[in-house]
């Protein structure tokens, strides 16, 4: 544990430990200090001047010792100039002042330097309601402006890169951005050119803010100078609901705030998690819901009656469904789910493979190029799951046999769960000439029209549910829009066919499902959802091949 140091924050001591940021200090003792150039992710170059506090050392005797007031404590020689707080440690016996007639006045003072080239279009501003220079303006700042002066025009509606524009007016140069890039990404492309009042924030000659962690800057950019040119002007931020969730779109799971409004994804961000990702998220992952609006969703349960595939209730379906399974076992029957799926969802497969014995079971992976900062070279968000609920022990591995069983006739009934089966190696006619070709999707693909039961589930952004990442956490997944049409959350298509193979199971919610996973597997044991709460718990060790169980809340049960 590192050695604590007393300090004075307002009149009143506090202990910190020794290196942290007296910004940091302050605000763990309850006085936020205004900021715009400090971020806790980021050094501190301290240019923006926002955070000036007054500061003061214990004032020494004669004898080189600290004088002690009547208490026993330091008495405190206050500095005559303001200091910054957010790039200096805490320091034995330090004071500070947030509070006092000479803060204010610096405040004010920054404020109205800050907005002298500033144009002042917050009502047509992306930022708005979220914007710290409107807010410490009007906590900090003068009522009324004294600048009579032309102000400086700069540009507007600059193309950093592909996903980001600048206007470089608002830019109030406090670096963040060039920061965020150079010292998380390792993309020296940002830096200030020209001087005084006319610098403003460009990328270098040649280059373009195009690397794949390019919106985060968006995020911590305090002002409405960067704005992501996805969600420019598409929804007010005070309309928007926000949903703590993850990022399904690879293995690492960043944590998520799912921006909606009735119904509609409008954007995802970051929420920090610094057991996976800290504050950041890739651009890859925050972009991908578009999705979840296609025209190509699934809207209602079709099954094959009379040789046609026709629109059916969930009823029909389901009781279909389970008849066509009926008529087959063992190695006639296999099943290929997804690594997208949720906990939840892979436990009720396993269930189901028990009740039918199917011969195989499989998941399909998905791999793209990874990087040493979050993205994963896995593409599927729960891997660790479906080799926790013996969907798979090497993703992929027994899809080859499921296809040749397919060709040489041997597998008679398909189940395919969250997958395209025609992008894992069979063709359409293959697929025509399946008896019992069950399949669970969210879009329209090539392989749906010959389907003999079709059903339409949830996307992420639509159920709750866990998963596993690839550093063995269990990770909440929350609704943020309801599912269109007549589309099921997918945990209930799966206890619904099973109920209909094999009676009733006792499952009426997800909680449920939650249950019998956590009697049944040793890493679940002693969890709930509600038990997982907003940050995960780690469950898995996964550092070795083979991942071992380092679930806390169980031992602790058991
Ligand atoms: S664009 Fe935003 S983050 Fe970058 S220097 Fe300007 S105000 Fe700071
Ligand atoms: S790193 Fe992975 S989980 Fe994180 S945002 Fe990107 S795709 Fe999503
Ligand atoms: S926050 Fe301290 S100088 Fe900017």
């Amino acid at each position: 544990m590192s050695e604590l140091v007393n300090v004075q924050v307002d009149g009143e001591w506090h202990q910190f430990p020794k290196g942290t940021r007296v910004i940091e200090a302050c605000e763990a003792a309850g006085k936020f200090v205004p900021r715009y150039c400090y971020h806790k992710k980021l050094s501190s170059p301290g240019n923006c001047r926002m955070c000036l506090i007054v500061m003061g050392m214990p004032k020494m005797g004669p004898d080189r010792k600290p004088e002690l007031d009547s208490s026993g404590k330091p008495v405190i020689n206050w500095m005559p100039r303001p200091q910054i707080c957010c790039a200096q440690d805490v320091a034995e016996g330090m004071g500070v002042r947030t509070n006092s007639p000479l803060v204010d006045e610096c405040r004010r003072g920054v404020m109205e330097f800050l907005l002298i080239n500033h144009p002042l279009d917050c009502p047509i501003c992306d930022q708005a309601g979220e914007c710290q220079l409107q807010e410490f303006s009007v906590q900090y700042g003068n009522q009324s402006s004294r600048f009579l002066e032309n102000k400086v025009k700069k540009p507007k509606n600059v193309e950093l890169g592909p996903r980001v524009t600048l206007d470089d007016e608002r830019c109030i140069l406090c670096s963040r951005c060039i920061r965020f890039c150079n010292e998380i990404v390792d993309d020296d492309v940002l830096g200030f050119i020209d001087r005084g009042s006319q610098t403003v924030l460009t990328a270098h000659p040649g280059k373009r803010l195009e690397n794949n962690y390019s919106l985060n800057t968006v995020d911590i950019c305090p002002v409405g100078a960067l704005t992501s040119t996805d969600f420019r002007f598409k929804m007010r931020v005070w309309f928007l609901k926000e949903t703590k969730s993850f990022c399904t779109s690879c293995a690492t799971g960043c944590n998520t705030l799912i921006g909606t409004r009735e119904d509609v994804i409008y954007r995802q961000t970051p929420r920090e998690n610094n057991a996976v990702n800290s504050s950041w998220m890739c651009d890859f992952g925050r972009l991908n819901f578009a999705y979840v609006e296609s025209q190509r969703r699934l809207l209602e349960p079709r099954v094959l009656l009379e040789n046609k595939l026709s629109a059916s209730d969930w009823n029909t379906t389901i009781t279909h469904a389970a008849l066509q399974l009926r008529h087959f076992g063992g190695s006639e029957i296999a099943i290929v789910a997804s690594g997208r799926m949720t906990n939840e969802e892979m436990w009720l497969t396993s269930q189901l493979a028990r009740s039918l014995n199917v011969g195989f079971i499989e998941i399909v992976p998905r791999r793209g190029p990874g990087d040493d900062i979050l993205l994963s070279a896995d593409r599927n968000p729960n891997t660790n799951g479906a080799k926790l609920f013996g969907l798979t022990e090497q993703p992929g591995a027994k899809l080859p046999a499921i296809v040749e069983g397919i060709s040489t006739g041997q597998v008679k009934a398909l189940v395919c769960l969250g997958e395209n089966p025609t992008e894992f190696g069979l063709s359409t006619p293959q697929l025509s000439t399946l008896p019992a070709f069950i399949l669970m999707d969210i879009l329209e693909n090539q392989a749906t029209e010959f389907a003999t039961a079709l059903l339409p589930s949830c996307s992420f952004a639509e159920k709750r549910g866990s998963m596993i990442n690839r550093t063995g956490r269990l990770q909440r997944l929350n609704r943020a829009v309801r599912p269109p049409g007549s589309a099921r959350d997918d945990w209930e298509i799966l206890r619904d066919i099973q109920q209909a193979l094999t009676g009733s199971n006792g499952v009426y919610s997800i909680e449920d499902v939650f249950r019998q996973m956590s009697e049944n597997v040793p890493a679940l044991q002693g969890l709930s959802l509600s038990k997982i709460g907003d940050l995960g718990i780690q469950v898995l060790d996964t550092r070795n091949n083979e991942p071992s169980i380092v679930n806390e809340e169980g031992a602790t049960k058991s």
